[in-house]
């Protein structure tokens, strides 16, 4: 049974990923970083019947936690095959009132970027010892640079100083450990989700978590002829 790890799981995006890929067979660990809703969230997948599945407690923007989850991971397996960087944060908005500060956008990138990158090199020495490992860095389309220079853009005008930023520095970032590891059959990609219904956004609408997890489930289950080293969306490839 193969092993993934989710970060940001107890709810939205991440927690419905763990029910679909439950579904499919998979051992789920839910990185949550709130002790009391990860239970929850274990619990109400346990009530549904799916028994494979258990807490991991995580603050990815606290290095410490990090490392602590690393060891309490390695206290249940060895290996570790597929890790969902999921967990995320939008930040503050900017407007006239409310500019931003420097210490705004460098706590999203806190989380989206350093904290992303923090518990992808924890987890890898037992990524390294899986026969297929797979990592999913969850971006977004407004990451994209290509995209935003095209005025027909649906989101053109939804630029920022730090939430785009941020995506645009992880897929950088993907790049890079793609190329590291290419030679040891590793599967690395970023995926978007696209607009969903989420807390992250206020439930401003888009589709429901349930229906967007399928495609980001798509790239979490590659087998070994599976893309590396490239971004996706539900429409297929993207430009970075
Ligand atoms: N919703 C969208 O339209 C949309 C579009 C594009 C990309 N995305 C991306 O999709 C991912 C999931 O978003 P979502 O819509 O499911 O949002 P969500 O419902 O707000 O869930 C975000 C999850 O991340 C967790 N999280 C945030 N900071 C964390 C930290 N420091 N350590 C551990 N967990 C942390 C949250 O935990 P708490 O419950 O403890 O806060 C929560 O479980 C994010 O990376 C987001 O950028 C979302």
């Amino acid at each position: 049974m193969r092993k993934v790890l989710i970060t940001g799981a107890n709810k939205g995006l991440g927690f419905e990923l763990a029910k679909y890929l439950l579904q499919k067979d998979y051992f789920v660990y839910l990185g949550c970083r709130n002790t009391e809703m990860g239970k929850n969230a274990v619990r109400e997948l346990k009530n549904s019947g799916f028994e494979n599945c258990m807490l991991l407690e995580i603050d990815i923007s606290k290095e410490e936690s990090v490392n602590r989850a690393a060891n309490e991971f390695g206290k249940y397996s060895d290996v570790l095959d597929i890790l969902i960087n999921n967990a995320g944060i939008l930040g503050k908005r900017k407007s006239e009132d409310n500019p931003l500060s420097i210490s705004d956008v460098r706590e999203v990138f806190e989380t989206n970027f350093f904290g992303t990158i923090a518990v992808t090199e924890a987890f890898l020495p037992f990524l390294k010892k899986s026969s297929l490992p797979v990592i999913e860095n969850i971006t977004s389309d407004l990451s994209s640079l290509t995209m935003h220079q095209d005025p027909d853009w649906l989101l053109y005008n939804a630029k920022s100083i730090s939430y785009g930023p941020s995506k645009t520095a992880l897929n950088a970032y993907t790049v890079a450990l793609a190329y590291e590891y290419k030679d040891l059959g590793f599967k690395i990609n970023c995926v978007t989700p696209g607009w969903t219904s989420t807390d992250f956004n206020g439930n401003s609408g888009g589709k429901s978590p349930a229906e967007n997890c399928i495609n980001l489930a798509k790239y979490a289950m590659l087998d070994e002829n599976g893309p590396t080293g490239k971004f996706f969306g539900e429409e297929g490839e993207l430009p970075w």
